[in-house]
């Protein structure tokens, strides 16, 4: 299989993407249209809205893709392979734009319809360059999931541990509202957390016995912090919110960092990867780096590129193609699919 350009459609949540990759690997086009900022107004995501404004976005943000990766929409059945599209976890609604698009050309253009774990897909993004050397440990930390992986190969997972409660992003979109700061948190905090000291309000760092995590009791703490500075008089400056970021961001980067460590040490991975949004933070990825050669690991540590951390539909495609390479005649046949949104990340078969 040489030159199989795939159309990736990713509308899991808010952003609405719609991508060409060639050969799993060399990303054409990759178009975002994001709803940050008509969520900003609501502090966080309506799923009404979202899936009203995938409607509206969907099929231009398509065109654009193709258009940005030379095919025209009369070449596109003769120059595309196939489409993939994320099948779940997600919002229900927002799923469903995204499946009845890609349903609905795959039939029209009589081609493959592959169906990705968004996840999954966030896992591929690390593969624009080359090929990884398996077992690799990969922890996913994005706005609703959690996960310590042992990759053992394409389709093959071992789940080491995952969030108890709140997942690492969701714990940063939760602190950054009590911080009085914009939707998503995440970049937020990461922007204040640079001008504050994080020893100023040491914050308790949560570390369960395995390979779990939890989230909740940091979030509370800082929930607490805030109504007894507020209870003692203080006025909460910026600086001061300056330094309880940098001291939550701290603490989290803490503890993902440690346990991607020991799981790698543990399993004698041959890379260490970072997958989903939270993978954007700068902090977290020098911890890893400190932490990697304090262990004296000459592996390989991989995060995908600024623009692939977040969601798109490039990583959709490229986990697309993995799937369609290793059994071409599951896809070939076009049905029905219908969106899961607790959909969890299983072995191929
Ligand atoms: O993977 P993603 O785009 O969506 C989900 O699949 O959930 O992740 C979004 C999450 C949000 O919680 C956002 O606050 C977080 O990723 N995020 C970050 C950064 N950029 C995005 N968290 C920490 N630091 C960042 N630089
Ligand atoms: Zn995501």
């Amino acid at each position: 299989m040489t030159s199989v350009l795939i159309l990736g459609i990713e509308t899991s949540c808010d952003e609405t993407s719609a991508a060409v990759v060639r050969d799993g690997r060399e990303v054409l086009s990759n178009v975002i249209s994001s709803q940050i900022e008509l969520h900003r107004k609501t502090g966080g995501v309506v799923p009404e809205v979202a899936a009203r404004e995938h409607a509206v976005k969907l099929f231009p943000v398509i065109d654009s893709a193709l258009k940005k990766a030379g095919i025209s929409r009369k070449s596109a059945p003769e120059k595309l392979y196939a489409i993939a599209v994320a099948k779940g976890p997600g919002l229900m609604t927002s799923l469903l734009m995204g499946m009845n698009a890609a349903t609905t050309l795959a039939l029209a253009w009589k081609l493959p319809l592959i169906p990705v774990n968004h996840i999954e897909g966030h896992i591929y993004a690390n593969f624009t360059e080359s090929s990884p050397k398996f077992p690799i440990v990969v922890l996913t930390v994005s706005g609703g999931h959690n996960e310590l992986i042992l990759w053992k190969g394409h389709g093959k997972y071992q789940f080491l541990g995952s969030t108890l409660d709140d997942a690492a992003g969701e714990a940063f979109d939760k602190v950054a509202r009590l911080l009085g700061l914009s939707y998503p948190g995440g970049p937020e905090i990461q922007k204040i957390a640079k001008h504050g000291d994080p020893t100023i309000f040491p914050l308790p760092i949560p570390y369960p016995q395995t390979f779990d995590f939890s989230f909740s009791g940091i979030k509370t703490a800082v929930l607490y912090l805030l109504r007894d500075l507020e209870n003692a008089g203080k006025k909460i400056t910026p600086q001061i919110r300056h330094d309880i970021a940098a001291s939550f961001q701290e603490s989290v980067c803490e503890v993902l960092s440690e346990k991607l460590i020991q799981a790698a040490k543990k399993f004698c991975a041959k890379e260490i990867h970072l997958a989903g949004g939270v993978s954007a933070n700068t902090r977290l990825r020098e911890i890893i780096l400190k932490k990697m050669q304090r262990e004296n690991f000459k592996i390989k540590f991989r995060c995908p590129p600024l623009s692939l951390c977040t969601d798109n539909a490039a990583m959709i495609a490229m986990a697309g193609y993995f799937q369609f390479k290793k059994n071409p005649r599951k896809y070939k046949k076009w049905r029905i699919i219908e969106p899961l949104p607790n959909l969890p990340i299983q072995n191929w078969r």
